[in-house]
């Protein structure tokens, strides 16, 4: 065989064989896997994407940690100042406030009860609608303070959840 031929074949062989078996060491590590890595993130994005899109959940969990006590103590006070005109389910003489955290803020919430007239005549877009679709009817202002406010917000989400049984509501057995 002719000595110069395999002199040049040889190595050219040779390199062949070792850039073969890098390349098939990179893809086995998955350095080579570019495009499967990037649709991973696509994958990503496009689950956040749907996270933000995703509809609001009809209730709005407790917080973690709620004190069952503030949940009682705001038992207490709906049945003795709201329950005559207010159910969690069901139009009394007032709207159904079940889903409450999900249509107002807190911030929102406590000026209401403590002087929802008030909030109508400063023009609250939201106030004015909900008084004159229940045919303006003034509901009473109350001496409650922030936090007592707050215990009847949890009670009504306690409640709300117990009864749609959708998320992890706090359920009070009384
Ligand atoms: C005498 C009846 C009456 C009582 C008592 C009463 N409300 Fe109301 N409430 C209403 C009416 C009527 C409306 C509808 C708005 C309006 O007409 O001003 C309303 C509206 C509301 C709204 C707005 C509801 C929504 O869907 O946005 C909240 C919140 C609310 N009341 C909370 C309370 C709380 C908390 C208490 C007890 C501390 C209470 N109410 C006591 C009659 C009452």
């Amino acid at each position: 065989m002719n000595r110069n031929w395999l002199e040049l074949v040889f190595p050219a062989a040779l390199g062949l064989l070792v850039v073969t078996i890098g390349v098939f060491l990179m893809s086995m590590t998955g350095l080579l896997h570019e495009e499967p890595l990037s649709l991973e993130n696509d994958v990503v994005e496009l689950a956040g994407d749907s996270l933000r899109a995703a509809p609001r959940p009809a209730t709005i969990p407790l917080p973690p940690g709620t004190d069952p006590a503030a949940v009682a103590a705001g038992d207490a006070l709906f049945k003795g100042n709201c329950a005559q005109c207010h159910a969690i389910n069901d139009v009394v003489v007032g709207p159904a406030l079940a889903g409450l955290a999900k249509r107002r803020s807190e911030s929102w919430l406590i000026p209401w009860v403590k002087n929802s007239s008030k909030v109508v005549a400063s023009g609250d877009e939201y106030a004015v609608k909900i008084y004159n679709q229940y045919q303006k009817q003034q509901m009473p202002s109350f001496q409650l303070s922030d936090d007592e406010i707050r215990q009847i917000l949890l009670y009504v989400r306690s409640q709300e959840g117990a009864a749609s049984a959708a998320g992890p509501g706090l359920v009070v057995v009384d």
